[in-house]
């Protein structure tokens, strides 16, 4: 292993110092365990919630149970895909600590290399049959992304990105686009991404911030999937995303991918020092100024609580 391996024995160490070799295993391992925890999900769901399981009663018939509030929920895949996530990473970096949603982990930011994982971003799609899940894996070095993949379960693409080396997508088939944010630069034109928590109390203020916005944008997206929202401000299927209250499993890789593209970006601060509720921001760089001064206006570059 290089100079990653043991990242505490030197806690000034950050992504300049990665040797390049470092970071492509990194992002080799990334790739890797993301689409073999993508196929897992896409083998799972049939089985799970049976074959063709669309729409009406999908998300009655399968095993589900919820998290933080009667809305949040979490199926037997959700955990079996970090296990997925987990095992071979155990295998290929077995000093590495990992954040993954349902495993746990610390989520302030630590020194060194740690892994952080989504084993189904978009999990309400996936129990609906919504084609919008996604696996989400990244490498932070001192709290910061270096390496993110993200995988479009049901369309079969891989957003990929390397800090300081831009972000690509590829097909099912192998074909490999450089991804770049849209060159827009009016913001009364910007289709916006966004995501709302599961609490009702951060939702209500949530929705307030989109009535007022809404007017003034071309129009709003809620995918359902904060990862995804990030790849598609990455690849100009979309102009710009913003939530509040996500955690780093949700932004770690989908952001890098965003920022790698040229976006403009804003990640929360680990909770100690931002608090919770922070915004997660990611812009095509020539509305950056404009819509930044639109959401300070309407207070959303503030936290929003969950109580
Ligand atoms: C959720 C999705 C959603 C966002 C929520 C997230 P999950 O993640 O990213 O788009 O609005 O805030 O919690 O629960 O599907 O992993
Ligand atoms: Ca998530
Ligand atoms: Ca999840």
């Amino acid at each position: 292993m290089g100079s990653v391996s043991n990242p505490s024995q030197d806690s000034a160490q950050n992504f300049t110092e990665i040797a390049r070799d470092d970071l492509s295993e990194l992002a080799d391992i990334a790739r890797e365990v993301a689409t073999a925890a993508a196929a897992h999900v896409r083998a799972r769901r049939p089985e799970v919630f049976g074959p063709g399981a669309q729409g009406e009663n999908a998300a009655a018939r399968g095993p589900v149970e919820t998290k933080s509030t009667p809305t949040d929920p979490v199926t037997v895949v959700d955990t079996e895909a970090e296990q997925v996530l987990r095992t071979l990473l155990a295998e290929r970096r077995p000093a590495d600590p990992i954040l993954g949603e349902e495993g746990g982990g610390s989520t302030e930011s630590v020194e060194g290399v740690r892994w952080v994982l989504d084993p189904i971003d978009g999990t309400v799609n996936f129990l609906y049959g919504i084609p919008a899940y996604a696996i989400s894996v990244a490498v932070q070095v001192d709290g910061v992304s270096v390496v993110g993949v993200v995988v479009d379960v049901a369309r079969e693409i891989l957003y990929s990105a390397v800090r300081g080396r831009g972000a690509t997508a590829t097909s099912a088939s192998g074909d490999v686009a450089t991804l770049t944010c849209n060159p827009i630069s009016d913001v009364a034109l910007a289709l916006v991404a966004t995501g709302f928590g599961y609490g009702s109390a951060r939702r209500a203020t949530q929705g307030k911030i989109i009535a007022e916005l809404l007017p003034q944008v071309r129009d709003i997206r809620r995918i359902g999937s904060a990862a995804l929202d990030l790849c598609m401000v990455a690849s100009g299927a979309v102009d710009a995303h913003f939530e509040h209250g996500l955690s780093p499993w949700d932004w770690a890789a989908g952001s890098l991918i965003a920022e790698e593209a040229g976006a403009a970006v804003i990640v929360p601060k680990p909770m100690s020092t931002s608090g919770e509720g922070a915004a997660t921001v990611a812009l095509a760089p020539g509305i950056e100024e404009d819509f930044l001064r639109l959401l300070d206006a309407l207070g959303a570059l503030d936290p929003i609580p969950a109580d």
